[in-house]
């Protein structure tokens, strides 16, 4: 028996992001500082096991049909491919973004093990301006990454790029034509205020619209046909398709109201919002004997709290306490 993922608004999570480290092996600036971070604790983390009981428990009590695994950089966790074995055997949809460094190498494994998807970074196709945004000379081999994803069938492989102004928002449009080229379907994401080093401004951020008109200098876009549903993408056919772009404007043109989502970080608590201010652990309950049903109780009442929209708009906005890579993208 099922009670759903529902909030006060009548949205029903049945899509469930499950961060599986906070540590990244990149440092992109819109992310984190060149140091890196205080990493969680390993006793903090997550066994593998722990995080495949939270999994099932969403998945069987509590009508979860998605499961997405992020960071920090999933690929950095040991037992991944076990996981999503384990996790593919519940009958669940499962994919992974990553910024897609050690793909080449694990690609086929995670195919084999029942991936459905990927989604990597990629901000630029230049190796000088990757470097500058990431801060480590590893284009080359996200590259590679992603054709072993493309080869191993772990598609319709997805991009991300977040356009960062004067670094590489001029490199939009050659970003989506080798995109094109390549068979891989490129979004470009509005950059959120989820950075450690709380760097973000609004003024300063590349806008949806700016985006829209960086690529119209060189290729035509239409809104695409297909039905968006709760995905953050608005989608536009390049050139008249079949070739598809993405904009995910999570900031000018919120798209909370669709939303399906619900967090794990790694550390086991359940986020009802990449915002939300609170948390609920379910770490804490596993570890001190707490039933799947008890563990499925506190996970609806985390659902509560869940408000309306993440009011980056507001005057009394707040960024949350974690940056994103300890969230979860
Ligand atoms: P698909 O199912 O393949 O479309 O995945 P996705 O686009 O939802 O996932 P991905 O992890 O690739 O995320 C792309 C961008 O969308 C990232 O910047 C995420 O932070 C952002 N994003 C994903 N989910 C949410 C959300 O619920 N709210 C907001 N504001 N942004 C989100
Ligand atoms: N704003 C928007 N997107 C971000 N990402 C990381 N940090 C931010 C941010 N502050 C992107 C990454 C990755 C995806 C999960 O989120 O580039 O592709
Ligand atoms: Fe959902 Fe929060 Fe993202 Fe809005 S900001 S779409 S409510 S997770």
């Amino acid at each position: 028996q099922t009670t759903p993922l529902a909030d006060r608004f009548g949205r029903i999570a049945t899509d469930l992001r499950v961060s599986l480290t906070d540590r990244c092996n990149l440092r992109c600036e819109y992310c984190m500082p060149a140091e890196g971070l205080d990493w969680l604790p390993t006793d903090d983390v997550l066994t593998d096991d722990e995080v495949v009981r939270l999994v099932t428990i969403g998945v069987e009590h509590l009508g979860i049909r998605e499961v997405r695994f992020t960071g920090g950089e999933p690929l950095i966790r040991r037992g991944l491919v076990g996981i999503v074995e384990r996790t593919h055997a519940l009958g669940v949809e499962t994919s992974l973004t990553t910024n897609g460094l050690g793909l080449e190498r694990t690609a086929a494994a995670l195919a084999a093990a029942g991936l459905d998807r990927v989604n990597v970074s990629i901000d630029s196709i230049r190796p000088e301006t990757f470097a500058a945004v990431t801060r480590r000379d590893r284009l080359h081999d996200v590259v590679a990454g992603l054709r072993a994803a493309h080869a191993a069938g772990l598609g319709p492989v997805k991009l991300n790029a977040v356009l960062l102004r004067g670094v590489n928002d001029d490199q939009a449009p050659e970003l989506l034509r080798w995109a094109v080229e390549h068979g891989y379907q490129l979004r470009f994401i509005e950059q959120m205020p989820l950075d450690a080093q709380h760097g973000w401004s609004r003024t300063e951020m590349v806008t949806a619209d700016e985006i829209q008109r960086l690529l119209e200098k060189e290729f035509t876009l239409e809104p695409a046909e297909e039905p968006r549903g709760s995905a953050p993408a608005e989608l536009f056919t390049v050139d008249g398709g079949p070739a598809t772009v993405g904009i995910i404007a999570s900031v000018s043109r919120p798209f909370c109201g669709d939303c399906d989502r619900v967090r794990l970080t790694a550390d086991g608590q359940v986020r009802n919002c990449l915002f939300a201010r609170e948390e609920s652990d379910l770490r804490g309950a596993m570890r001190s004997g707490a039933s799947d049903e008890e563990v499925a109780d506190r996970w609806v009442t985390a659902m509560a709290g869940k408000r309306a929209g993440h009011g980056i708009d507001d005057p009394t906005f707040l960024q949350p306490d974690r940056p994103m890579s300890a969230i979860g993208g």
